[in-house]
């Protein structure tokens, strides 16, 4: 699965925490056209079906958040429903990373399948997702209101 891309080194992976919104929050407006609000986040992380990730990485000498990931795990199926990396650290493996991470614990949850919804402009993430198997199963159509949502599968 998407085995040959290299990693940014010193990235850690841990659950997300209230204290990681401020900072996430900056990412995932630089992130979306429509960004969820800090609220969205807060219920996520209340929300019993609800896994979020975030990871961080080395930068400037300190550490930053690198970027984060929040699926659902709901009888034996995943729905990712956000993941977004920091601008400053794109392209540099992390969504590989998160999301290695992600399907590692979804298998050890026994989830079968996983699936989610991108935008039908969003050429990076249908990139992305491809290369970790992932195929594009149907359409919905005006799903964001402004666009047309491609809907991916995954069977592990
Ligand atoms: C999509 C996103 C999560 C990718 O994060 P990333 O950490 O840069 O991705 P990676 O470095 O792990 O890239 C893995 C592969 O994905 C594909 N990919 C990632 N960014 C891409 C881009 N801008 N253009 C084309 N392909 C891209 C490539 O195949 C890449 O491998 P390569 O760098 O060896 O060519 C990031 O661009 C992002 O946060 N975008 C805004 C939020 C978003 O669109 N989230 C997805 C919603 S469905």
């Amino acid at each position: 699965m998407h085995p040959e891309k290299e990693i940014l080194p010193g990235l850690k992976i841990r659950p997300m925490v209230a204290g990681d919104l401020e900072e996430l929050i900056v990412i995932e407006r630089a992130s979306f056209p429509n960004p969820w609000s800090c609220g969205q986040f807060e219920s996520e992380l209340k929300n019993p079906v609800s896994v979020a990730l975030v990871a961080r990485a080395p930068y400037e000498g300190g550490e930053t958040l690198a970027g984060y990931i929040i699926y659902w795990t709901v009888h034996g199926e995943a729905h990712i429903l956000n993941i977004a990396v920091n601008p400053l650290l794109r392209r540099k493996g992390v969504a590989t990373f998160l999301l290695r991470e992600a399907f590692a614990r979804m298998r050890r949850n026994l989830v079968f399948e996983v699936f989610l919804e991108v935008r039908k402009s969003n050429a990076a993430a249908r990139d992305l997702y491809r290369r970790f198997g992932f195929r594009e199963a149907f359409e919905r159509r005006n799903y964001y209101g402004d666009e047309d949502a491609i809907v991916m599968t995954l069977v592990f």
